[in-house]
């Protein structure tokens, strides 16, 4: 989950169909930026039911997972990779918990939703998840090298 060559861990993000149609995609990207995450994959897809599966395949046991994996593929999904110190904590920090019921004002989920099967967005949850999302959702190939010209961190 590393970028390649530095110290910098990588997550995976994506603004489910809801949070697209909703008009959210700035607003959630514009978090990651903010706080100082590094924006380097990013593209907007249609995900088919195999890729659902796939991606959710831990909870392929669970009653919701139907549900789950028709509101994932029912339009368009903004798949990101940011890069940062502590990115796959800090991500889970600004998406929020799982419930937006529970989900802390201020945090994505809390702000901006009110049902846990609508909750918005997607953030990896270890670095386990991490690695395995992002190198399901994009290709090496995909990831995009830049340097801040004033380094944020080393
Ligand atoms: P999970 O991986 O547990 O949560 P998170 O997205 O916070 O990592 O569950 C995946 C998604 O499944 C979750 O975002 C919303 C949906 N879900 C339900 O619809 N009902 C439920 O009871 C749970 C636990 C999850």
């Amino acid at each position: 989950y590393g970028a390649p060559g530095t110290k910098q861990e990588r997550t995976f993000i994506a603004i489910k169909p809801d949070g697209v149609q909703r008009g959210l995609v700035s607003e959630i990207i514009g978090r990651f930026e903010k706080k100082g995450y590094k924006l380097v994959g990013m593209k907007m897809i249609n995900p088919t039911k195999a890729q659902a599966e796939e991606h959710y395949a831990d909870l392929s046991s669970k009653p919701f997972f139907n549900g789950l994996v028709k509101y994932f593929t029912s339009g368009a999904v903004v798949c990101l990779v940011f890069e940062g110190k502590g990115v796959i904590k800090g991500g889970r920090v600004l998406v929020g918990a799982t419930n937006p019921s529970d989900a802390n004002p201020g945090s994505i989920r809390g702000d901006f939703c009110v049902d846990i099967s609508r909750n918005l967005i997607h953030g990896s949850d270890g670095p386990e998840s991490a690695k395995a999302e992002i190198s399901m959702w994009f290709k090496d190939s995909e990831i995009t090298q830049w340097n801040f010209i004033t380094p944020v961190y080393e």
